[in-house]
This record gives C-alpha cells, sequence and structure tokens, in this order.
C-alpha cells in the first residue's frame, strides 16, 4: 500500500531512511525498519512497557521459542490473548477473497492481522505504540507474511489515499479513542474517528468493530472491570461516571460503550448502514463461538449445550433461557459484540 503525505495527501517517496513529501517537503522517518507517522511516545499494553520492551529483545536474541516460554512463564492468558486464531473467527461472517485489502487499525500484537493475511491479499496494520508494532513486524516475518504491512500511525491521521480498503477492523479500539485525546467529548471523538475509517473505505467496503456491551451481565452485576478499571462505571449515565471516576481515579471517564442501540446511532451518526450484530462467546478476544444477534435457536442452543454453569448467574441463564421473552432479552446482556458494518456503494 503507498503512503500519502499526511498534509497534502500526494504520495510520498520511498527514500532510505524516511518516508518524504514532494511537495511539501516534509518527511517520516523509518526507526529500525519501521515506517514512523506517528511522533507521540504512546504506549497501551496488557503488559507493562519495560516488559515489552524486554520481550522484543529476548525475540531478537534468543528467538521466538525462549520468548514466548518466558511469557508463558509469567502469565499463560497473555499467550492465548496473542495467538488465538479465532479471535479473527468473525472474518467468516464479512465479505472477503483473496483479492481484499484489509486495515488492522489499532492492531496491538497483531492477533487478528496474522490470521487475517491467512485469506486475504493484504494486510495492512497500523497502531501508535511503536514497541507493539514492531512485534507485528517480527511476527509477521517470522511466519514469513510477505502480505502484511505494519508501521506507526494514528486512526486520526493516517497516512493512506482515501478508499483504500474493502474491510477496516477496529478490534478493541473504538473504546480507547477517547482516552487518547483529552479534549472534546469522547462519544464525539469515536464519531471522528468512525468517519475517518469510513473515508478510508471502498465504497461498498465493510468496517468490523469487536468491543464490549455497556450493559454487559458481568458489568451490570460487578463481576466485570469496566476499561476505567472500576466496577459499574458503564452502566451509569456518562455525568456521573465522570464524577465516580474523578474521586476513585483522579481520572477522567472517557472509554464508553454502548448499547446495541447506541452502537447503532454511532454508526449511523458517522454514515454507515446496514449494521449487523453478532454475539461472540465467551467474548470478543477470546472467541470460541459467534452467533448471529438475531438467530434465536443458535444462541438458545449455545446457552443450553455449550455455557458451562460455573457461576450462580450463568445456572440462573441457563434455567431462565427457556422463557421465550428472557432469551430475546439475554441478547442485550450478552458481554460483548461482533458489529459489521457498511459503507454505501456510490
Ligand atoms: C485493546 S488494544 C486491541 C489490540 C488489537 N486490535 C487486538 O484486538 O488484539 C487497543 C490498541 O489500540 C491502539 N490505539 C489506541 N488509540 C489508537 C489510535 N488513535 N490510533 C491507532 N491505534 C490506537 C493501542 O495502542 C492498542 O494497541
Ligand atoms: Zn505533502
Amino acid at each position: 500500500m503507498d503512503y500519502v503525505c499526511l498534509k497534502c495527501q500526494r504520495k510520498l517517496v520511498d527514500r532510505d531512511n524516511d518516508w518524504y513529501c514532494e511537495y511539501c517537503q516534509i518527511s517520516w522517518p523509518k526507526i529500525h525498519g519501521l515506517d514512523c507517522f506517528f511522533d507521540r511516545d504512546d504506549y497501551w499494553g496488557e503488559i507493562s512497557r519495560d516488559e515489552m520492551k524486554q520481550l522484543l529483545a529476548s525475540i531478537e536474541r534468543d528467538g521466538w521459542q525462549k520468548a514466548n516460554r518466558e511469557l508463558a512463564q509469567k502469565d499463560p492468558q497473555r499467550l492465548k490473548f496473542i495467538y488465538n486464531p479465532g479471535r479473527a473467527d468473525w472474518r467468516f461472517y464479512v465479505p472477503l477473497d483473496n483479492q481484499s485489502v484489509v486495515l488492522d487499525a489499532g492492531c496491538g500484537l497483531g492477533a487478528i492481522t496474522l490470521p487475517l493475511a491467512e485469506v486475504v491479499k493484504e494486510v495492512v496494520a497500523f497502531d501508535t505504540s511503536c514497541e507493539r508494532a514492531r512485534f507485528v513486524q517480527l511476527r509477521a516475518a517470522k511466519e514469513n507474511k510477505t502480505n502484511i504491512q505494519v508501521l506507526v500511525a494514528s486512526l486520526f491521521n493516517p497516512p493512506f489515499k482515501k478508499q483504500s480498503f474493502d474491510l477496516i477492523v477496529m478490534n478493541g479500539l473504538l473504546e480507547w479513542v477517547g482516552a487518547g485525546k483529552i479534549d472534546g467529548n469522547p462519544g464525539e471523538i469515536q464519531i471522528e474517528a468512525l468517519k475517518k475509517m469510513k473515508e478510508l473505505l471502498k465504497p461498498g467496503g465493510c468496517l468490523y468493530i469487536g468491543i464490549e456491551n455497556r450493559f454487559g451481565l458481568p458489568l451490570l452485576t460487578g463481576r466485570g472491570l469496566d476499561h476505567s478499571g472500576l466496577r459499574f462505571t458503564s452502566i451509569m449515565p456518562r455525568f456521573l461516571a465522570r464524577i465516580y471516576a474523578k474521586i476513585r481515579r483522579k481520572s477522567d471517564y472517557r472509554t464508553y460503550t454502548y448499547t446495541r442501540r447506541g452502537y447503532e446511532k454511532l454508526l449511523n451518526d458517522a454514515g454507515f448502514e446496514n449494521i449487523d450484530f453478532f454475539l461472540p462467546w465467551p467474548g470478543y478476544n477470546d472467541t470460541r463461538i459467534i452467533v448471529p444477534h438475531r438467530n434465536l435457536n443458535a444462541l438458545r442452543y449455545l446457552v443450553l449445550n455449550i455455557m458451562s454453569s460455573n457461576s450462580f448467574v450463568k445456572k440462573i441463564v441457563k434455567i431462565a433461557i427457556r422463557i421465550p421473552f428472557v432469551l430475546r432479552l439475554y441478547r442485550f446482556l450478552f458481554f460483548s459484540f461482533g458489529i459489521v458494518a457498511n459503507k454505501n456503494k456510490q
């Protein structure tokens, strides 16, 4: 995929150490072979920045086997989170083929990037964090995936021509974009982010979002933490969540999640259409099964035959789900959603 200037949108020239706009005479560096279009020193991670740096050093020094063994010793769940290809299984619900060009926005450690590259022509993956982008670059090289292009960039200022992609993935990203900007209403920032992604889609292109449900049962019952690191903030009115987060964590509440209807509205406001919902189980970051939101029979089967009943809440759900009204309602209390939305064809 060609890069364009962040200022004038003209194609950039590939030089030894940077990407250069001949018209604006601005350049963007290549750092350790990584194209960098974002100059803020950002880090977000499931593991700390120091651990991430150590991991990268260990991969380069001792190879992947040893590095992964060390990672697994610390926390086996991490390996699953990074390497479980099931996290991209929603790809069977979107129109993709071996000619598709895909953008993985906020690619993190590449859990979605790598499995997608198996089935499409090209995956472009970017993240604001250099260390995470570097990890994906090393992973792609190790797997001999020559159809993956990795760069450091922000979703608000991506170096691509408009209408370049058939599919854009925002897995675990939309909820964080309001936190990355300190000014402005998080909801409006989320719409701005969606509009940016829409510009990059080809006409008729498709956006996939993996994200939590604001009223997911674990959040409603206080078993799970919201993105604020606190319980119950997602279900509070926003103003209350902001006051509560200020008192408890001395920080603003900016990681907005929504109900199904809320996501529909957000996507409509950004100009998307044909919005379709899926229920990934157990969650969008550890998917084993994906049920279309409208398929009640499949949902009943999942709850009765596949879901465990290892907690009190789950036991209640298993009994109550036989009542048609509860089955319908349960979809709206599912922990997370996979959302597929389209850009119109004109
Ligand atoms: C929860 S992680 C999800 C990572 C990956 N998509 C996955 O599913 O494993 C969110 C990622 O988005 C990145 N991110 C946050 N704000 C961003 C922005 N404005 N532009 C690009 N990436 C961003 C973070 O650095 C982080 O890697
Ligand atoms: Zn320029």
